[in-house]
């Protein structure tokens, strides 16, 4: 009932797509489960080394016979000058001093090389391969596309989507203000950008010819059916997963979701230096004083990275990134299959009777 063109062109059962998650939530085994499940499961891979990246791909591959996706950050040159960096530094350095780590310490915000990474994926042929924050660079998408994998890019505005299909995209993720985790954002805009996914997915639909996938707020069989309805060819869910058995997400990170309602998340840059979604806490209280001086990403992620780590190891939720969506109240602690399962039945029972069951 629920196959289309864009379900058999990816060889999957179901239209739904396991959102990458970089920095931990996608293991090997979430990715697998989800895949195994008839769903597209998607390892979120932008911080993994070249050969980390080799040794999870396989990881997936000894855990699934079924396709799977792979997503990169297209990268961006980041400048700031050294005031601000300074500044932000001593800012930084009073988490520090509270959690006992070094203050002042060297910042390396070299992003993994892109070009390895590409070339790992090729060689490793995976079937899917899907980025954010910009359009990555032609040579790339046609050498992807010559290896007959198919290539996915991130919108959040009309224009973003259009660029992408005429750069050579093969689908295009429309990610709505409510989704969790860093905006896609890469074309300047005046207000961020935060489209609701309700406004933005037919929007998008009407003016590209590509499959689009819904993205941002979509927890169960009702968004999906929703989507469907939209225009979409498929959902990607990223905060129904994140607290699932199999996500890599910090126990108290799974235990913030698990509590934490619709009104808990705010859009900010003082993790990463680039907008992002997750639950409010002090560190974004406290840093968002300061918004006009954070430094860009992937500047600030790095300075940021000792203090998120040291949070971590003490249990702290609030100094650590706790990136959600807006449908929090909907996320459970199931196993990804079961989500995806309970996903299926609840959006077949929806279309079956016409809309009038409540769940
Ligand atoms: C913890 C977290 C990490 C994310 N990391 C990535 C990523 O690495 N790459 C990407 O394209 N999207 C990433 N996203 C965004 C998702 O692809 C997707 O747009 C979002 O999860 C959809 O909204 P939802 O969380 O309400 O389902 C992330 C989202 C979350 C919650």
């Amino acid at each position: 009932m629920f196959e289309n063109d864009f379900t058999r062109r990816l060889k999957i059962q179901f239209p739904i797509i396991q959102a990458p998650m970089a920095g931990g939530p996608t293991t090997p085994e979430l990715v697998a489960e989800v895949s195994n499940a008839g769903g597209l499961g998607s390892l979120g891979a932008a911080y993994l080394t070249p050969e980390k990246l080799r040794s999870t791909i396989q990881e997936v591959r000894q855990l699934t016979e079924q396709p799977f996706g792979v997503n990169l950050f297209v990268p961006e040159e980041a400048a700031e000058s050294q005031a601000i960096i300074k500044e932000m530094t001593s800012h930084l350095n009073k988490y520090r001093v509270e959690l006992g780590v070094k203050e002042n310490p060297p910042i390396d915000s070299t992003p993994e090389s892109f070009e390895q990474q590409i070339q790992v994926l090729l060689e490793e042929r995976v079937p899917v391969v899907s980025f954010t924050f910009g359009i990555p660079p032609k040579d790339v998408i046609e050498v992807l596309k010559s290896q007959g994998i198919m290539v996915i890019g991130t919108a959040t505005t009309v224009e973003e989507a259009k660029l992408l299909e005429l750069a050579g995209v093969e689908a295009i993720v429309a990610q709505g203000s409510e989704a969790g985790g860093h905006r896609g954002t890469f074309l300047k805009s005046n207000t961020d950008s935060l489209v609701g996914t309700i406004a933005l997915v037919p929007q998008i639909v009407d003016q590209v010819s590509i499959p689009v996938i819904a993205s941002g707020g979509i927890m169960d069989g009702r968004g999906l059916v929703a989507s469907l309805s939209l225009g979409a060819a498929a959902v990607q869910m990223g905060t129904a997963f994140l607290a699932s058995m199999e996500s890599g997400a910090h126990n108290v990170y799974k235990k913030a979701i698990l509590t934490a309602n619709e009104d808990s998340t705010v859009v900010t840059r003082a993790y990463s230096g680039k907008p992002a979604r997750g639950i409010k806490t002090t560190f974004i209280e406290e840093i968002d004083q300061y918004a006009g001086t954070i430094p860009a990403f992937p500047i600030q992620n790095a300075m940021t990275r000792d203090i998120r780590q040291a949070a971590a190891k003490t249990n702290n939720p609030e100094y650590m990134s706790l990136w959600a969506g807006q449908g929090l109240r909907l996320a459970t602690d199931h196993p990804a299959a079961a989500i995806i399962q309970q996903t299926m039945s609840q959006a077949q029972v929806l279309v079956e009777s016409r809309f009038q069951t409540k769940d």
